[in-house]
């Protein structure tokens, strides 16, 4: 028996994932990848080679493919003509609009353009400060992630580089939301091994959510000044946001520790995190290497998880329940996006309370 054949996936068709909002970069890595501060930038979304572009105010994105020759949009230019903003293309300077039409052919600007001569365009929307991507609009009921705070006055925000972990965005998510990794990970940085075992906790879907709290042990020792720890309620937005709200043992003040996961191809994925806390008067780059720490033991243990898919032959127990609920979730809607928009929306918006809790 193969690999392939004992490890099946547990989400063999990831299609679904199409219809999702997805972040591809921070607005300041598209600032800084070229010198025009406009783009054009190389991204990689579901496998799917995308440009990303400013043109005239306003970041594209699209198939990174030009239709005359095939060559790289993402090696040419943003260029201006007449006060209107183009995508031109390396190779032959065909330029393309914000809407993916070509407009011009310089090799014979006299002749009528084929109708055919344009480019795929997603939907691209900046929110967070991050370049957030949907390749399908079809079924058009998804939304960017909730991230409590973001507006609010007097809130201190910090948007982190994003980093590449090898390995899939639902690997990624799972361990941000695993407590029982805890103990072992991250002993003496956020926890008292001495607290290995924890109960379950109740894990609610709501309007694209799931839901949970939990209340780490306070009588833990050991864990350094820097650690921002409290009682935790997370809400995590699918398919890979968690937003975590922190309320501060020390002060009772609020910390909300977001990340998410942008899934690159089917053995990457790009990680993006924001920090936005209550004046605490501590510097961002003492958080930020806080959470570095963290992540630096972390890394390794996903990136060995094989293979990079989930899948079925996995083991779970009970306090796998944030886990397991997730994943039964993926499934679903991997099975309703391919029946139809309706099918997908009615597993995206199910509520259902969970009262098991020990
Ligand atoms: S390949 Fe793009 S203009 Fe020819
Ligand atoms: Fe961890």
């Amino acid at each position: 028996m193969s690999v392939n054949e004992q490890y099946k996936p547990l989400l063999e068709d990831k299609t679904y994932l199409r219809h999702f909002w997805h972040p591809v970069c921070t607005l300041a890595e598209f600032e800084k990848s070229n010198p025009s501060g406009h783009g054009p930038m190389a991204v990689t979304l579901l496998g799917e080679q995308v440009v990303l572009a400013r043109l005239n105010g306003t970041v594209t994105a699209a198939a990174d493919r030009c239709a005359h020759r095939s060559a790289k949009l993402s090696i040419g230019r943003v260029c201006n003509r007449n006060g209107e903003d183009f995508l031109q293309c390396p190779y032959h300077g065909w330029e393309y609009d914000k809407g993916g039409a070509c407009k011009l052919v310089p090799a014979c600007p006299d002749k009528s353009i084929p109708p055919k001569a344009r480019i795929t365009t997603y939907d691209c929307e900046v929110k967070y400060d991050i370049v957030w991507v949907r390749l399908d609009s079809s079924f058009d009921c998804t939304e960017i992630p909730y991230l409590s705070d973001w507006d609010t006055d007097g809130m201190q925000v910090i948007v982190a580089d994003s980093y590449i972990w090898n390995t899939v965005a639902e690997r990624r998510w799972e361990n941000f939301t695993d407590f029982s990794h805890f103990a072992f990970v991250h002993p003496g940085t956020l926890y008292d091994p001495f607290f290995a075992s924890h109960p379950t906790v109740n894990v609610n879907r709501v309007d694209g959510e799931l839901q949970f709290k939990l209340a780490p042990p306070r009588e833990m020792d050991g864990i350094p000044e820097e650690a921002p720890m409290g009682d935790f309620d997370y809400r995590c937005t699918m398919p890979y946001a968690i937003n975590l709200e922190i309320k501060l043992w020390r002060d009772d003040s609020r910390f909300i520790l977001w990340t998410t996961a942008c899934p690159v191809d089917e053995k990457t994925c790009r990680n993006f995190m924001i920090i936005v806390r209550e004046k605490d008067g501590q510097p961002d780059h003492m958080h930020l290497a806080f959470q570095k720490r963290v992540l630096n033991e972390d890394q390794p243990i996903i990136q060995s998880q094989w293979p990079a898919e989930i899948s079925n032959s996995e083991i779970s127990v009970a306090t796998d329940k944030v886990s397991i609920q997730y994943r039964k979730w993926h499934r679903e809607l991997s099975m309703a996006a391919l029946k139809g928009k309706e099918e997908f929306r009615a597993v995206l918006r199910s509520n259902v309370t969970d009262e098991s809790a020990s």
